[in-house]
C-alpha cells in the first residue's frame, strides 16, 4: 500500500495503475475508519481494480462553531486499517496541499442542499461538493463509494455528478450499524455511557416509521408524532429535525407515497447524530 501526501504524487501513481489497465475506485473518508468505511472499500475492492481512500478532515465543510479541531485524527490506526483492507492507495493531504490559496471556486448545488441538515449547517453541503469535485479532479476514478448513512450528502453527490457530467459512477452503500440499531459514526465516539445507552432510540423511530408505512399509515404527521414519542423516552436526546421527505426533491410530504427518507438529526450531548431509512410506500 502507498501513501500519497501531494496531489502530484497521487496523480502519477493513479497513471500508473491506468497504464496498467486498472479500474479506479475511490472511497472520500475524513479517516477515523470503522465499519462503515470499511463497508465501503470492500465495495470498492469489489467493483474496482485499484481502490483508493482519501482521508482528509476537510476544513470547508465545518461550520465555525462545529468540531473541526476535535474531529478525531487516529492516523497510523487508519493506515493499519486500510493495510488491512488490501487498500492500494491512501491519499492523505495537508490542508495547504489541498488549499493552498484563498479558495475562490465553489461547487453548490442548489434546493437539495436547503432542508434537513442544510438548515443548521448552511454551508456544509458547499463543503463537500467542492472537496469532492476536487477529489474526483485529482483521482479520477472511475466510481466513487458514499453510505447510505449520510443520506443527503449521497444525493447532492449524485447530482452534482449528473449536473456537471462528471465521468463517474456513484454507489451508495447500507448503512453499517452497532448490534443495537445505532448508525456507526466516528462522532459516536462523543457520547458518555447515559447517552450512548438512550442513542438507539433514534434508530427504533426509524423503524416504528418503516413499519407504519408498511401497514399503510398514509398520513405523515401520524408517523412523525409516533417517532417523536419514542426519542421523547430519553431526556438526553434533543431532536433537531424529524422528517419525512421524497427522496428526488427532499421536500416534505403530507401523505406517505412513493419513495421516501424518513430522517433525523439529534443532539445527544456534544454530539450531533444523524440517521435515516429509505422506504417505498408504493408497494403494498
Ligand atoms: P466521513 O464522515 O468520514 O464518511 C466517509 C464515508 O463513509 C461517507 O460516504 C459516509 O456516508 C460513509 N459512512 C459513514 N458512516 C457509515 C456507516 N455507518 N455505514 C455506511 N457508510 C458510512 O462523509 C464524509 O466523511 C465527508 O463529508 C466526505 C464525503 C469525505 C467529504 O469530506
Amino acid at each position: 500500500m502507498e501513501v500519497a501526501k501531494t496531489i502530484e504524487e497521487i496523480r502519477s501513481l493513479i497513471k500508473k495503475a491506468r497504464s496498467n489497465g486498472k479500474t479506479i475506485g475511490l472511497v472520500p473518508t475524513m479517516g477515523a475508519l470503522h465499519i462503515g468505511h470499511i463497508s465501503l472499500i470492500k465495495a470498492a475492492a469489489e467493483k474496482t481494480d485499484f481502490v483508493v481512500v482519501s482521508i482528509f478532515v476537510n476544513p470547508i465543510q465545518f461550520g465555525p462553531s462545529e468540531d473541526f479541531d476535535k474531529y478525531p485524527r487516529p492516523f497510523e490506526q487508519d493506515l493499519q486499517i486500510c493495510q488491512d483492507n488490501s487498500v492500494n492507495l491512501v491519499f492523505a493531504p495537508s490542508s495547504d496541499e489541498m488549499y493552498g490559496r484563498e479558495n475562490l471556486t465553489w461547487v453548490d448545488v442548489d434546493k437539495l442542499t436547503e432542508p434537513l441538515c442544510g438548515r443548521s449547517r448552511p454551508d456544509h453541503f458547499r463543503g463537500v461538493t467542492t472537496v469532492c469535485a476536487k477529489l474526483f479532479n485529482i483521482v479520477l476514478p472511475d466510481i466513487a463509494f458514499f453510505g447510505q448513512k449520510d443520506a443527503q450528502q449521497a444525493i447532492v453527490i449524485e447530482r452534482m455528478v449528473a449536473d456537471l457530467n462528471m465521468p463517474l459512477d456513484i454507489i451508495v452503500c447500507p448503512t453499517v450499524r452497532e448490534e443495537d440499531g445505532l448508525a456507526v459514526s466516528s462522532r459516536n465516539k462523543y457520547l458518555n455511557e447515559s447517552e450512548r445507552k438512550d442513542a438507539p432510540l433514534i434508530y427504533e423511530a426509524l423503524q416504528k416509521a418503516q413499519s407504519m408505512v408498511a401497514s399503510g399509515t398514509k398520513e405523515t404527521q401520524q408517523i412523525l408524532d409516533e417517532m417523536r414519542k419514542i426519542l421523547n423516552r430519553s431526556k438526553l436526546i434533543e431532536p433537531e429535525y424529524v422528517e419525512i421527505v421524497d427522496t428526488e426533491t427532499l421536500q416534505p410530504t403530507g401523505t406517505a407515497e412513493g419513495k421516501l427518507l424518513i430522517a433525523i438529526a439529534a443532539k445527544l450531548g456534544s454530539a450531533r447524530l444523524i440517521d435515516n431509512i429509505t422506504v417505498d410506500a408504493s408497494k403494498d
